[in-house]
């Protein structure tokens, strides 16, 4: 039988995604694992890009439920010296019970879980964070209930995390406004851009009127190229998250941002640092909304 890999929020029924996230509420707000469920497990990472928040999330995920995790940086294997992605997920999914890869390019992960024997898991590519929005929808539903029916407003570049959240709006039955300038719009969301849930405004202040929640993320991302960061932070500048965008929205709606944060671009320092930012949740729901897919992908229970 073919692994369950995780590179898309759609790899995962939504009936399931929505069982996930609220296990992993459950198991927050329960405290610590006593049963160490996948003790002699073993996680591979495979980070081709830096990563603060997902290598120590799945790290400490792996050993709070028992396991091992093998951190694999791109000098440090075969990789580098041309061995193919297709026998590298031969030898490193014959031995281990997952493998989390961030890549820039969405096809290597594609190209490993073709070849891998365990379940292939997207810790970030160019395409989606599937990893991110769990946590994200997590946090929401942690700080203030049920998500369906709401509205939540993502400002700015329509990315790999905006991405992942299209998906989300549809299994968790919420709206996703997106403003986004719209040339930026065309050439990044392809087919995600009619989803369930999804509704597109051109002016940030319609996106943010009444929502419950407001993201954004950097509007240069890695990989993209330097030589049009200068134009990037040009056209996204009418699409910062300021305290007057802020304003618009809820007076108890959330502010989210997977981080690393980029202060006086995407997001001003007193919306980011103040009262209704709730980043640093999000950024540690990270772990413990891998937790519960780790134990769904390799067949365990707490
Ligand atoms: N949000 C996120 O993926 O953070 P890192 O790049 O630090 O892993």
């Amino acid at each position: 039988m073919a692994a369950q890999n995780y590179l898309s929020f759609r790899d995962l029924a939504p009936a399931r995604t929505v069982e996930l996230v609220a296990d992993a509420l459950a198991a927050k707000r329960k405290g610590r694992d006593g049963g160490l469920p996948l003790r002699g497990r073993s996680l591979a990472l495979l980070f081709l890009k830096p990563s603060t928040r997902t290598r120590v999330s799945f790290e400490a995920g792996m050993a709070q439920l028992g396991g091992a995790s093998v951190v694999l940086t791109p000098d440090a294997t075969q990789l580098a010296r041309g061995e193919s992605v297709a026998d590298t997920a031969r030898a490193i999914g014959s031995m281990c019970d997952a493998v989390a890869i961030r890549a820039s390019e969405h096809g290597i992960l594609e190209d490993f879980a073709a070849h891998s024997p365990a379940p292939v898991i997207n810790a970030l590519t160019v395409l989606e964070h599937p990893c991110q929005v769990l946590a994200d929808v997590m946090t929401f539903i942690e700080l203030r209930g049920d998500i369906a029916g709401r509205k939540v407003a993502w400002i700015g570049d329509c990315n790999n995390v905006c991405r992942s959240w299209m998906l989300a709006a549809g299994a968790f039955g919420f709206t996703l406004a997106i403003s986004c300038p719209p040339a930026y719009r065309d050439e990044d969301v392809g087919d995600y851009a009619t989803l369930p849930g999804v509704a597109w405004e051109d002016e940030p202040a319609a996106a943010a009127a009444d929502a419950a929640c407001i993201v954004t993320d950097v509007w240069h991302s890695m990989g993209d190229d330097e030589q049009s960061k200068e134009r990037r932070l040009r056209d996204f500048a009418p699409y910062a998250v300021t305290a007057e965008l802020m304003a618009k929205a809820r007076p108890d709606a959330v502010f989210m941002h997977c981080l690393p944060a980029h202060r006086g671009e995407e997001v001003a320092a007193e919306v980011i640092d103040g009262e209704q930012s709730v980043v640093w949740t999000e950024a540690e729901n990270r772990m413990h909304a891998q937790k519960a897919l780790l134990l769904e992908l390799m067949g365990a229970s707490r």
